[in-house]
């Protein structure tokens, strides 16, 4: 038995709000004229209910995980694909989604498992150009032109690939509903019925999403509660190195990072974070600090830099990039306070070098010694890594992990670690580096001399 009805709405194509007439601002989300007519035919009934299974007969679908051949993908993902998940793969357009999800695709097909790939974007022979270059044998990868979901899963159904490719996500439609390919119930809609037959039939799928720097056709952004993984490219399209970030992720950590390098046959896993992340950097240069991060469970060395300057404007600027600017603001009205140093007419800029977003309390420290090194106009000592929480009071904190950031400092060839001095009992006896213990900014100020 089923039924059709057709209903209207008028649905926020940035975050989903629905309201029965037109709104010109969105209550969900506070964004203005983002509200377009969706009608949707619901057709209700027809599945039987499912029975409940005893807990001991679940089967851990996370212990068959297959193994994407792509030792960074797996990574972020938790150790490879889990069969039955539904993977958002998210990014700016032309960042390197399509690739990343091709490559891993003829690495599942070299392991004989067959993929059914969903090309919306391009046509299978622009897909075929790219495939040529990145070295695709593809013998087990089927490419589908089909945009309507129905006809892709019946074509899943006959196939029967151990893995979806949905590229992309804002290109597919449903019969079921009337509003067009990309509108936020489309795309919601589609995931929904990706994740149904994902889970039914144990294939696990990759879904493409574009997503705007700032949010904005944030199709994607509505998918996050749905899927069981967000993997997002992060940083700057036309830089060489590309940053894939889990964001979320329920077979796995969330926010362990994947590094690549865009070449000429596709991307490149990136070995040592450390060593990219430092390649570019002045260390003679005032305002340059290297922060001891840890970012997943992986530790790495990057470049904090500040520039303060005096200010031009009325309210002097506050640009952070890489770094949250609410949290600088703090930081720099705690150095006004707490160590002398007069920073209300000047402009500050925070650059994390690479286009790595580090959101750990334990680059605070990085940070303020960056902006007392321009403020000084002095450099830092070259061979020095920081890392470290501040507190309202000028007070270092002390922070997890400290002998693995003190290791990777080691292996880089730095001399010495400027750490909390709460983390000295446990890390002393680390050999070859130096450890200088500090309690607070006053400390760090005296030190940089
Ligand atoms: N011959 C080449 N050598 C090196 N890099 C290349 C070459 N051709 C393309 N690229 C890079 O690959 C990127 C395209 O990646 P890809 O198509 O996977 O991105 P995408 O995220 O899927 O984009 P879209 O949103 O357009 O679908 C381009 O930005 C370009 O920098
Ligand atoms: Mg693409
Ligand atoms: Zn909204």
């Amino acid at each position: 038995m089923s039924r059709t009805k057709t209903r209207f709405a008028f649905v926020c194509q940035s975050c989903g709000f629905r309201s029965p007439k037109w709104l010109g601002r969105c209550p969900g989300c506070e964004e203005w004229n983002t509200f377009a007519e969706e009608s949707e035919r619901v057709i209700s009934g027809g599945s039987s209910a499912r029975p409940a299974v005893p807990y001991p007969e679940i089967e851990d679908l996370s212990l068959s995980r297959i193994d994407s051949g792509i030792g960074e993908l797996n990574r972020v993902l938790g150790g490879g694909i889990v069969p039955g998940s539904i993977i958002l793969l998210g990014g700016e357009p032309g960042i390197g989604k399509s690739t990343l999800v091709l490559q891993a695709a003829e690495e599942l097909s070299r392991q004989g498992l067959q993929v059914l790939y969903l090309a919306g974007e391009e046509s299978a022979q622009q897909i075929k150009i790219r495939g040529d270059r990145l070295g695709l044998a593809g013998k087990h990868l089927f490419l589908a032109s089909e945009t309507c979901l129905e006809r892709f899963l019946e074509e899943a159904q006959k196939i029967r690939p151990n893995l979806l490719v949905i590229d992309s996500i804002q290109t597919v439609y449903t019969e079921s509903l009337d509003s067009i390919a990309g509108s936020i119930s489309q795309v919601r809609e589609c995931a929904a019925r990706l994740l149904r037959f994902a889970k039914g039939e144990r294939v696990p799928a990759f879904l493409v999403g574009h997503i705007t720097k700032d949010g904005a056709l944030a199709g994607p952004k509505a998918l996050e509660h749905i899927v069981d993984t967000v993997l997002y490219f992060e940083g700057e399209r036309h830089q060489n190195h590309k940053i894939v970030r889990a964001v979320k992720n329920r077979f796995g950590p969330a926010n362990e990072l994947g590094i690549f390098e865009m070449t000429g046959q596709g991307l490149k896993e990136v070995d040592s974070p450390s060593q990219l992340f430092l390649t570019e950097r002045a260390p003679q240069a005032p305002g340059s600090a290297v922060v001891g991060a840890i970012e997943g469970s992986r530790p790495m060395l990057v470049e904090v830099q500040a520039l303060v300057s005096q200010s031009n404007y009325i309210t002097a600027r506050r640009e952070s990039n890489g770094f949250d600017r609410n949290r600088l603001s703090l930081l720099l009205a705690m150095l006004e306070r707490r160590a002398g140093l007069h920073l209300l007419g000047t402009d500050v800029y925070v650059n994390v070098a690479g286009g790595l977003a580090l959101s750990e309390p334990a680059v605070d420290l990085a940070v303020v010694a960056a902006v007392v090194s321009s403020f000084r106009n002095q450099p830092l000592s070259a061979k020095t890594v920081l890392f470290g929480e501040v507190g309202l009071a000028g007070e270092i904190r002390a922070v997890s992990l400290a002998v693995t950031r003190i290791r990777e400092a080691l292996a880089m060839g730095f001399k010495s670690v400027v750490l909390p001095a709460n983390n000295l009992p446990l890390a002393e006896g680390v050999p070859k580096v130096e450890l200088v213990g500090m309690s607070s900014v006053l400390d760090f100020m005296e030190w940089a001399g």
